[in-house]
């Protein structure tokens, strides 16, 4: 029935569809609704606490007994670097003058730790049939305990030098994140989103360049986009900003609006939210103080600077301060439950691969009888 079976078979699915792990904005519910769908859901524990992700990983097992994915980011913990901080509380103070906040209260503590033992006990506990990471690969002891429980590995690449590294590191296949896609680049080997490539021209690239299947992602939300990337040579699709839309999506009534009126060209990639780069839609800070900024501190110091702006701004209905995380085809946009559009994605994707066949075989046919009349005409 699919063009390639082999993300099914490594990961004992029936879709080829993979639901992004979306760190803040997707748990529990949208992991079960997809692997309903017979899909792959994604549970990024990034943002969670151990505890919490303990509470989401229950939560999932007590639901459905279908293969999940926990996502992890393993990006290396900040430098302590005085100076940037005081660069940046500078940049952003006339916002705290404006919001009534005292901008020389300490940091708050940000919740985005990498992976660690902790997590990894975690995932010895709940066995998740997947482990995906993202910013590269946890330390060597650390993959080696997710690989004895049996997990296949995946990590993101955004170029052929990331992929083949994580290949010659074990994953078991490669995320191939365009630069179309919403939310931060797993970029690891290189600093230049300059150089960035979008989807259409990475794919097929890795699929030349490594053995292990390729799950293509960025900007891919319906059944076009998922018959090209087969075609591109991706065993596998991985879609986030298309889940967003879905009931199951925990985000706030602003952030579901912007999604709904994002047009094409109102993303962009910045690093003023968290101190890495990621594709989100524009809005005050990201216009008013980057979309990129020099004095931005490392990820993932730069949210919890702007934490306490985000909050009161929030509070008042506005998203001001808040990361609009999105892809490059939010208006591509279906608003159903995430098990329905699973399902729609995948029949979709099927009724355009049997009519491309089909046409094909017309092709051949008609090619075949052109020929015999040819040949019979010059025999005479
Ligand atoms: C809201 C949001 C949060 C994301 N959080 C994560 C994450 O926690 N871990 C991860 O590996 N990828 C994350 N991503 C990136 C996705 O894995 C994927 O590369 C991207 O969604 C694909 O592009 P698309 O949004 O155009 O479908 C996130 C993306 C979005 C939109």
């Amino acid at each position: 029935m699919w063009p390639d079976n082999r993300i099914l078979d490594l990961f004992g699915i029936e879709v080829p569809i993979i639901q992004a792990p979306m760190a803040g904005s997707a748990f529990s519910d949208m992991v079960v609704a997809v692997a309903q769908a017979g899909g792959l859901g994604s549970l990024a524990c990034a943002l969670l606490s151990v505890e919490q992700a303990r509470k989401e990983l229950e939560a999932i097992r007590r639901k459905t007994s279908r293969p999940i994915n926990a996502n992890f980011f393993c990006h290396q913990p900040p430098r302590d670097d005085r100076v940037r901080e005081m660069s940046w509380r500078q940049r952003l103070d006339a916002y705290f003058v404006e919001l009534g906040l005292d901008s020389n209260s300490p940091f708050p503590n940000t919740n985005r730790a990498p992976f660690d033992d902790k997590m990894c006990d975690l995932v010895m506990e709940f066995h998740p049939e997947v482990v995906s990471f993202h910013f590269g690969l946890p330390d060597k002891n650390l993959l080696l305990r997710v690989r004895a429980t049996g997990a296949k590995i995946l990590s993101s690449a955004t170029s052929v030098d990331e992929a083949r590294w994580l290949e010659d590191e074990g994953c078991d296949a490669i995320v191939a994140q365009g630069h179309e896609a919403g939310g931060h680049r797993g970029m690891f080997l290189t600093q230049d989103v300059s150089t960035q490539v979008g989807t259409m021209a990475l794919v097929p690239q890795l699929a030349d360049a490594v053995k292990v299947p390729i799950i293509a992602a960025g900007g891919i939300a319906d059944a076009r986009g998922i018959v090209a990337a087969f075609a591109l040579g991706a065993s596998a699709v991985q879609i986030g900003t298309a889940y967003l839309h879905c009931p199951e999506a925990q985000i706030s009534p602003i952030y579901r609006q912007a999604l709904k009126d994002a047009k094409d060209n109102e993303t962009a990639i910045t690093n003023v939210f968290t101190g890495r780069p990621a594709r989100a839609i524009g809005n005050r800070l990201m216009r008013e103080v980057g979309p990129t900024s020099d004095v931005a501190p490392e990820f993932p110091l730069a949210a919890a600077a702007l934490a306490p702006l985000r909050a009161k701004s929030e509070m008042a209905g506005s998203a001001d301060f808040t990361p609009l995380w999105s892809g490059q085809a939010a208006r591509l946009n279906r608003e159903l439950p995430a098990t329905e559009l699973t399902k729609q994605l995948a029949a979709e994707t099927l009724k355009r691969l049997r009519l491309l066949r089909t046409r094909a075989s017309a092709d051949v046919h008609s090619a075949l009888a052109k020929f015999t009349v040819l040949s019979r005409s010059r025999r005479r």
